[in-house]
């Protein structure tokens, strides 16, 4: 029973997530999911050890984001990743990473 509430409110959790519009804290939330892990969030972007993001363009990062998931711009690892965002997950990576100082 304890299990199930806990589960209720990862559930509810996430469907509140969900709700926000394009906005830096969804962009945030699915950048710690997915990018940080070669993009680095807390690092500074000269430690990390990909492309940094923090600070960057935001229309360039979109650019970038829907060249690689229409594969206009060839990279096997972000080709994969960006075959799995919505125009709205990459208007809020985009919001987010631009916003973030480097
Ligand atoms: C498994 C590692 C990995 C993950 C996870 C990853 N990336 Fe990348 N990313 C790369 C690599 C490697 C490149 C350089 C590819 C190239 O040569 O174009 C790159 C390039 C980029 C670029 C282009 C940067 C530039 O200077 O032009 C953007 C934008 C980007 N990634 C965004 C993201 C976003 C947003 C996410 C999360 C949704 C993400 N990446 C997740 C490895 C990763």
């Amino acid at each position: 029973m304890k299990l199930f509430a806990y589960s209720l409110s990862i559930l509810l959790i996430s469907v509140s997530t969900n709700s926000f519009a394009a906005s830096a804290f969804a962009g945030k939330a699915k950048a710690a999911q997915v990018c940080s892990q070669c993009h680095g969030i807390k690092k500074t972007s000269a430690e990390a050890p990909f492309p940094p993001l923090a600070g960057r363009d935001e229309a360039y990062l979109e650019k970038a984001l829907k060249q690689y998931r229409n594969k206009t711009r060839k990279s096997d690892i972000m080709n994969n990743i960006a075959a799995g965002l919505s125009d709205r997950d990459i208007n809020n990576i985009a919001e987010y990473y631009s916003r973030l100082k480097p």
